[in-house]
């Protein structure tokens, strides 16, 4: 691709001449990051300009962009749009990040910002992509930040960052918060329109690029909020929102033994009143998002946030709640927890996803280990060696008749348990974290459900 640098930033083309620029590739895009999200990211962003250079540390990564291969599993459309654009020179690889940023107007970041243990942003790999954007920062440049960031990073760190390292004045080159709105398995279809675009850039320049960029990206609205930090807010509120529901959904799910009813149910009927949306119970929240963004607002604010601290707490209780709950039905089954063998399934925090990132099944693993069980567990998205760094014994679906069982624990209920053959099991306790088991012939307890065919009971 020649080099037709056209910074948008300060741009003297009119709106529409910008947006034809955009879309002959006369205005080079960098994309850091070719992930889950990154990836998809980047391709729609060659197929609306056709002028796209992605940066990844990791060099197969990079070799299978080239190759026109995809890297990503499960998202589909993705294969076919990576082969086809890589395939016209639209989208090229590369692990040279400086020389990347060199070639970009319009730079895109989505790196992980992961949590420490600590409950602290680890913003160490954005941080890199910044001073490698500042290695190749000009004049007109558009940097746009769509990885999830605590509030005031565009506007505290990025901006005197980019500014301090590359020795360009903050009023010639832009910086907007356009954050990912992506579920993984449908990435195309989101990045491309399922929501409105949300766009906030640090001053009303960075607003309006953000927008007329993001105008080619989506089908959808794009909605431009005031300013940078509140666009930082809106994505970890989304979290946040979640986060405190489910918790809310959790401790309903605890007391219902107390209330001796079906929690779920009454959920279920309290949520056709158009004010309710309480969601599902389960035996904990899992993934990158939900789990970690409520710290990346209470580590950026002085003011006491109990609420959102106390929905973490409920939420992180969940997985040993479920580990007790199981202690007690083999209890009141006659059975003690002790001399168990108990099968974890799902070890991802979601289904049909193989990511264990803050997995529930982690917990509730580690309780029933305390609690003496023999835990083996399955997970057909996993290598053994990843389900084994848990703690449990990793078993295959197909061997799991093959062990005698005391109980098993749904964690999380791939697709693939529905073929299990519960009759092959005799006298089981189990625990449905999700409500997703029919009758299987055992003794089950729901989570927030409660317990269900407690009169099962075969032999000592
Ligand atoms: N996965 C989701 O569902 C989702 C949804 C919404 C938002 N997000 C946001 O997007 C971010 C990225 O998510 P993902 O799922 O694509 O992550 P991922 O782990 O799948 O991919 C991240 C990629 O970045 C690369 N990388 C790491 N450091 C780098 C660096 N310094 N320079 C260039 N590349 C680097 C990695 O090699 C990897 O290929 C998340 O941290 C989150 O903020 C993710």
């Amino acid at each position: 691709m020649t080099n037709q640098y056209t910074g948008l930033y300060n741009s003297e083309l009119p709106p529409e001449g910008q947006r034809q620029a955009l879309r002959d590739g006369a205005v080079p895009v960098t994309v850091y990051g070719l992930g889950k999200m990154g990836l998809p990211l980047a391709a729609v962003y060659a197929k609306t300009t056709g002028n796209v250079v992605g940066v990844d540390i990791d060099a197969d990564v990079v070799r299978m962009v080239n190759d026109g291969e995809c890297h990503v599993a499960k998202e589909p459309g993705l294969p076919e749009l990576v082969a086809e654009q890589a395939g016209r020179g639209a989208l090229r690889a590369t692990t040279d990040s400086v020389a990347a940023a060199k070639e970009g107007a319009i730079h895109v970041i989505i790196v992980p910002t992961p949590l420490t243990d600590d409950h602290e942003p680890d913003l160490a790999a954005f941080v890199a992509v910044l001073d490698s954007i500042a290695a190749g920062l000009a004049p007109g440049d558009m940097v746009v930040v769509e990885c999830t960031v605590p509030p005031k990073t565009s506007s505290e760190l990025v901006v005197p960052h980019l500014e301090a390292k590359s020795g360009i004045s903050r009023t010639e080159f832009g910086v907007a918060f356009c954050p990912e709105r992506t579920s993984s398995g449908r990435a195309l279809q989101d990045i491309t329109g399922s929501h409105p675009k949300i766009v906030g850039g640090v001053d009303t320049e960075s607003t309006r690029v953000a927008s007329l960029v993001y105008g080619e990206i989506t089908s959808n609205e794009v909605i431009a909020v005031s300013d940078a930090t509140t666009a930082e807010s809106v994505k970890l509120f989304e979290g946040l929102y979640r986060d405190v529901n489910i918790a809310l959904a959790n401790e309903l799910a605890r007391i219902r033994d107390d209330l001796g009813i079906d929690v779920t149910e009454a959920i279920h009927a309290a949520n056709t009143q158009p004010y309710c949306d309480i969601h599902a119970p389960g035996p904990g929240v899992g993934g990158h998002c939900i789990p970690w963004y409520p710290y990346f607002i209470t580590s950026r604010v002085t003011t006491d946030t109990p609420l959102i601290l106390t929905a973490r707490e409920v939420n992180d209780s969940m997985p040993a709640f479920t580990a007790d709950t199981l202690r007690t039905e083999l209890s009141h089954a006659g059975r003690d927890i002790e001399t168990a063998t108990v099968a974890v399934l799902g070890v991802t925090y979601r289904p049909g996803v193989a990511e264990t990132r803050a997995t529930p099944a982690a917990g509730v693993i580690d309780r029933l280990t305390e609690h003496g069980a023999t835990v083996l567990a399955v997970d057909p998205m996993l290598d053994d060696d990843v389900v084994a760094s848990f703690g449990a014994t990793p078993v295959s679906l197909a061997d799991l008749s093959a062990h005698d069982l005391d109980a098993a624990v749904v964690v999380t209920p791939h697709e693939e348990f529905d073929d299990i053959d519960w009759a092959a099991f005799d006298d089981l306790v189990v625990i449905d974290g999700r409500g997703t088991l029919g009758d299987i012939g055992h003794r089950v307890y729901t989570i927030g459900a409660g317990p269900r065919n407690t009169e099962v009971r075969h032999h000592d």
